[in-house]
């Protein structure tokens, strides 16, 4: 589906792209979107008083308005920062420095490093200590671990709506509601699941969502963070310089509200445009039709993953939704992976930046195969073929 969309597969003919979960490929029309407005718009935002400049303002303060509409929020709600790492630096700094010694927050086990170690250093930092909700072996998080680690003492709960190892979408609006009893605040890391699943954050009552723009076939360099401005107007900024600012003299600063008291300094203001233009074609397309394409493609994968010997899959390959995490008995990653890319097809290999979760299934590594809205059957039969093709080069199944 949509591959014609997506100008890197016409300019590398044969490509096979199964690491959508590291950086999804970027559609034409975000980048004519990015490059129309770099050659007729561009100018410095808030700032200017001509016409360009209040263009360029007016664009980026749409492209606000446009996520605002994705995730059904209000524009003042959202903060554009660099990437979803960003986001959850900034929540750590700002909501995290109201934390007092002893107050615990809970992370799952299967967090990317992203939403670990910002709360290492802070709990370090402050006194703070971290809980960890339990993944069951099949990758799933254990409900009644989670039950049992919150208490009064628990302020935040931060958790990823999919994680990036297991691809096991989190019951989301379970673990907030069992939150909010305890008045704990509730951070998602979206990063995985934003590309492939609706979700209703006010409904659900999360208090902070993060997710990057280039997962979700937008640009790099550009991130949001749903934050709500009742509660960030009440906390100090984090950084500090330009366009955060009220008034500022030598003696003192004040600052103005959320979303400008958290971006100082020029944005990412062509990204913001790249995002909005994204998401729009995420909208176009609708995730109803996403989700059935990309379920049939996932589901061949698992098929064909389960009839090959020997795939040693961390978690249960039947509860996974975009992504599958896999090592071939007795053959390295590293080498699969290098087989692999010799048959032009895009695979991680490693950590993947979250290593306790994987070091959880006793394993360093894993090959790890992600797929987005372009993938098709075919890349599936290409990647089964080359698998097989590894395991008869490496000599691992006869
Ligand atoms: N977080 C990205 C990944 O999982 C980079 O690959």
């Amino acid at each position: 589906m949509n591959k014609n969309d997506f100008p890197i597969f016409k300019n590398n003919p044969g490509l096979v792209y199964l690491d959508s979960a590291a950086s999804a490929q970027k559609p034409s029309c975000v980048l004519d979107a990015m490059d129309k407005f770099s050659r007729n718009h561009y100018a410095n935002v808030h700032r200017g008083t001509y016409y360009l400049s209040e263009m360029a303002t007016i664009a980026y303060e749409n492209a606000r308005h446009t996520v605002a509409d994705f995730l059904e929020v209000k524009d003042n709600d959202i903060i554009f920062v660099r990437g979803a790492t960003e986001g959850i630096n900034l929540i750590a700094q700002t909501y995290g420095k109201t934390l007092e010694r002893g107050d615990e927050i809970l992370l799952s086990e299967s967090e990317h490093h992203a939403n670990l170690v910002p709360w290492q250093m802070l709990a370090e930092e402050r006194g703070l200590v971290l809980n960890f909700i339990r993944v069951m072996p099949d990758g799933r998080l254990d409900m009644d671990d989670y039950a049992s680690k919150l208490s009064e003492k628990t302020k935040l709960v931060s958790v990823t709506q999919m994680s990036n190892v297991l691809g096991v979408e989190n019951p989301i609006g379970m673990i907030t509601h069992m939150a909010h009893q305890i008045k704990a605040k509730v951070l998602i890391d979206g990063c995985q699941g934003v590309v492939h699943s609706k979700i209703d954050l006010e409904k659900l009552g999360v208090d902070f969502y993060v997710f990057s723009g280039h997962k979700i076939y937008g640009p790099t360099g550009i991130g949001v963070l749903y934050a709500p401005s009742d509660l960030m107007n009440d906390l100090p900024p984090w950084q500090c310089g330009g366009d955060m600012v009220k008034s500022v003299s030598l003696a003192g600063s004040t600052y103005v509200s959320s979303p400008a008291r958290f971006e100082a300094g020029t944005p990412a203001i062509i990204e913001a445009v790249g995002l909005a233009a994204a998401l729009d074609y995420v909208s176009s397309i609708g995730f109803e039709k996403i989700n059935l394409a990309e379920s049939q493609t996932m589901l061949k994968l698992k098929t064909y993953l389960k009839e090959i010997p020997d795939v040693l899959c961390l978690g249960e390959i039947d509860f996974k939704k975009n992504l599958v995490c896999f090592n071939l008995k007795g053959l390295h990653p590293q080498d699969v992976a290098m087989i692999l890319s010799e048959q032009n097809i895009a695979v991680r290999v490693g950590h993947h930046c979250a290593q306790p979760i994987t070091e959880r299934y006793g394993v360093t590594s894993s090959i790890r195969a992600s797929i987005g809205l372009y993938n098709d059957e075919e890349d599936i039969d290409s990647f089964v073929i080359a698998l097989k093709k590894a395991q008869k080069i490496l000599g691992g199944h006869k």
